[in-house]
C-alpha cells in the first residue's frame, strides 16, 4: 500500500514536471512562431484594444469589413521586442507564459465564432461571441495586469 502510494506520487510528479518543461517550450515556441515588431508588450496590448474595438464598432454597425480587420489583428498580431514575459517579476514568469499559451488559442477560438457568426449575420450571435473574447482579456488582465515589473526599453 506504501509503495503504491510512492509510485502514484512518483508517477503524478514526473508527469507535473513533464507537463511544465511541454509547457514552457510552447510558450518559447509559440513566441518563436510570431514575427517579431519593434513594440513593447504595452504597445501589443494597445493594438489589442483596438482591434477589439473594430470588432465590437463593426458588430453594431453590422460592418463585416471592420470586423474582420480585427480578427485578422488579433490572429496575426506580432510578438513585442522582448520575450513578453520578461515584464513580470521572476516568480510570476511561468504562470504569465502559460497564461500566454492558453489565450493564445483560446482567442483563436473566439475570433472564429465571431468570424462564422458574422458570415451568417447573425450580429447579435456575434454580439455574444465577442462578449467570449472580452472574457479572455479580462480573465488574464486580472491576474496579471497588475503583476507588471519590468517595462520594455
Ligand atoms: C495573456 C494575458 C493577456 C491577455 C489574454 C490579454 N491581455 Fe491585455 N494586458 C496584459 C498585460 C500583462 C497588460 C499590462 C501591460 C503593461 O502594463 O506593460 C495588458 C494591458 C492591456 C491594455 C493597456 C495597454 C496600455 O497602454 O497600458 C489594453 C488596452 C489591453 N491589455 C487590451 C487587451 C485586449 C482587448 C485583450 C483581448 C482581446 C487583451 N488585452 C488580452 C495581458 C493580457
Amino acid at each position: 500500500m506504501k509503495k503504491l502510494k510512492i509510485i502514484e506520487t512518483l508517477t503524478l510528479s514526473t508527469l507535473l514536471s513533464v507537463s511544465l518543461i511541454a509547457q514552457e517550450k510552447t510558450a518559447d515556441d509559440l513566441v518563436k512562431s510570431m514575427k517579431k515588431a519593434d513594440i513593447t508588450y504595452a504597445q501589443l496590448m494597445q493594438g489589442m484594444g483596438m482591434a477589439k474595438n473594430n470588432i465590437d464598432m463593426g458588430i453594431i454597425s453590422m460592418n463585416e469589413f471592420l470586423v474582420e480587420r480585427g480578427i485578422n489583428l488579433i490572429r496575426t498580431h506580432p510578438a513585442p521586442k522582448q520575450k513578453p514575459w520578461y515584464i513580470m517579476a521572476e516568480e510570476d514568469r511561468e504562470g504569465f507564459k502559460s497564461m500566454l499559451v492558453y489565450y493564445d488559442k483560446k482567442m483563436d477560438e473566439d475570433v472564429e465564432a465571431i468570424e462564422k457568426a458574422v458570415h451568417k449575420k447573425d450580429w447579435m450571435k456575434a454580439l455574444e461571441a465577442s462578449q467570449e473574447l472580452s472574457n479572455s482579456c479580462i480573465s488574464c488582465h486580472m491576474i496579471y495586469k497588475d503583476k507588471v515589473q519590468y517595462v520594455m526599453k
